[in-house]
């Protein structure tokens, strides 16, 4: 259930829209750009996107859901995904989701306080020779261990300080 009750500034996502319309930017990558605002897709932009572009609100939410990059549910500023598919689990990818949530502060699914992480577990990479895997957007780390963990979280802390 979405209980956030903080209205959205739409103003970003007009000239965006604006850009779908005018043929520049397919609906995939109007969704993508929309993201990149909000650091996921919430239901009010949906609906307002639906609205000012003229595209089926249910065309929306198939494309959301169909498309692993798109999100629905709220994601933090630096959104990890940690594989936990066979191959990487075999090379101890349960031990390095541990310390994630431990040095995150968080479960799967939930985003930190102050926004700047979030946490998904998905099943396969596609890299399974690199596993453990973990990624932050496009950023593969390949052969994590337990102990880089915390390397790469502060360092992703860090970049993240600095670009508020
Ligand atoms: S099982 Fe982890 S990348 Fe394939």
């Amino acid at each position: 259930m979405d209980t956030d009750t903080t209205v959205l500034d739409l103003e970003p996502v007009r000239p965006l829209i604006e850009s779908y319309r005018s043929g520049e930017k397919t609906i995939i990558e109007l969704m993508l750009d929309i993201q990149g605002v909000y650091n996921y897709l919430p239901r009010e932009v949906v609906e307002f996107v639906a609205e000012e572009a003229g595209v089926p609100i249910s065309i929306l939410y198939s494309l959301a859901t169909f498309y692993s990059a798109i999100s629905l549910t709220p994601r933090g500023r630096n959104h990890i995904r940690c594989c936990i598919g066979t191959a990487c689990v075999v090379r101890g990818s349960q031990f390095v989701l541990e310390n994630l949530k431990r040095e995150l502060g968080i479960e799967s699914g939930e985003v930190t306080e102050d926004g700047a992480f979030s946490l998904e577990e998905v099943h396969c990479l596609g890299a399974c020779a690199l596993g453990p895997i973990i990624t932050r957007g496009e950023k593969f780390y390949g052969h994590v261990t337990k102990s880089r963990v915390r390397e790469i979280i502060n360092t992703l802390r860090r970049a993240d300080q600095e670009c508020a």
